[in-house]
């Protein structure tokens, strides 16, 4: 593993082990054990879209494996104004020993680690947000004690998180059920490259409209804001379309009594879902946002140590 992009790309055998490792680091931190594996490495961490979580738990994260987190905004870097992915990842890689990138395109990505000879992580595209992924499992096997077999359904928008969650849950064994409307379904590749996962992984992956079918005795119960970064002319009409795919108590009524409410934050209360569920006793949110810190030391740990 040189880089991690995409869930689609790492083995079954990659991703336990990164979840192994998360639960480790987790463990050592809250027994304040420290685990100085990449002293006097250097993180760039570029961003072209805002971020609370992403930022914070970066930053944090290799200051506790004893590295230095560098803040590239793109406002501030060349990138923002012209200069080539390439030159960029040239230059990078004589000072750095991993770029961590969030941004629109997909494509940027995949360059910056094709030219970088330096791991590259994603966090977060149009198209994918994997490191989110993985902080979500850890989340889901803290609270159900494993993985196999559960029920993940996803309801919402066709976005990154969907086409991430789908990836994951068949890496590591869960079935899975996605319900968006119609027009704002996954990606077509990203649907077919899952597809493909799922046959080898033999689990169910249903792909639906109906958020009832979707959410029908689940373990886990996934949303996200209907309007990503980058939406946010598409604003009213968004809020319209997906009024029928509010987790509100009478959706969350279908799935399972013990199921676990998740969502990757910011939230909307109000629209995508309703206060009750995102704050009532199902919900693991900030559990979930806390292991975007042990997760993610576990990706920068395997890649740069
Ligand atoms: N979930 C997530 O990636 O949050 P931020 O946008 O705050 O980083
Ligand atoms: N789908 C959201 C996720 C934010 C973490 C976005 O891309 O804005």
């Amino acid at each position: 593993m040189k880089d991690f992009i995409s869930l689609h790309d790492i083995t079954k055998e990659e991703l336990e082990a990164l979840l192994k490792l998360a639960l480790k680091l987790k463990d050592e931190n809250k027994k304040g054990i420290p685990h100085p594996i990449l002293k006097g490495k250097t993180l760039g961490m570029i961003f072209t879209k805002s971020s609370t979580r992403t930022r914070v738990s970066f930053e944090v994260g290799m200051t506790q494996l004893g590295g230095y987190p560098l803040f590239l905004s793109s406002n501030d870097i060349q990138l923002g104004r012209g200069e080539t992915i390439y030159d960029t990842a040239k230059v990078l890689e004589r000072y750095l020993d991993g770029i961590m990138i969030r941004t629109f395109a997909h494509k940027d990505v995949l360059d910056l680690a094709y030219y970088a000879d330096i791991p590259v992580i994603n966090a977060l595209t149009d198209l994918l947000h994997p490191c989110q992924v993985v902080a979500d499992l850890q989340t889901v096997y803290e609270h159900k004690g494993k993985l196999e077999g559960l029920k993940f359904a996803y309801i919402g928008d066709g976005n990154n998180m969907a086409h991430s969650i789908m990836y994951g849950c068949a890496k590591a064994g869960l079935n899975c059920a996605i319900a968006t409307p119609e027009e704002y379904a996954c990606d077509g590749d990203v649907l077919e490259n899952a597809r493909a996962d799922f046959k080898a992984s033999g689990k169910e992956l249903i792909i639906t409209e109906d958020p009832i079918e979707a959410i029908a005795d689940a373990d886990v119960v996934y949303t996200d804001t209907w309007v990503s970064m980058g939406q946010e002319s598409e604003k009213e009409e968004r809020q319209k379309i997906f009024m029928p795919y509010q987790v509100n108590k009478e959706l969350f009524g279908y799935a399972k009594d013990d199921a676990i409410f998740m969502h990757c934050l910011p939230a909307y209360r109000g629209f995508e879902v309703t206060e009750d569920i995102i704050d009532g006793k199902n919900s693991v949110i900030f559990d979930e946002a806390e292991n975007r810190l042990h997760a993610q030391k576990a990706i920068m740990a395997t890649l740069m140590g």
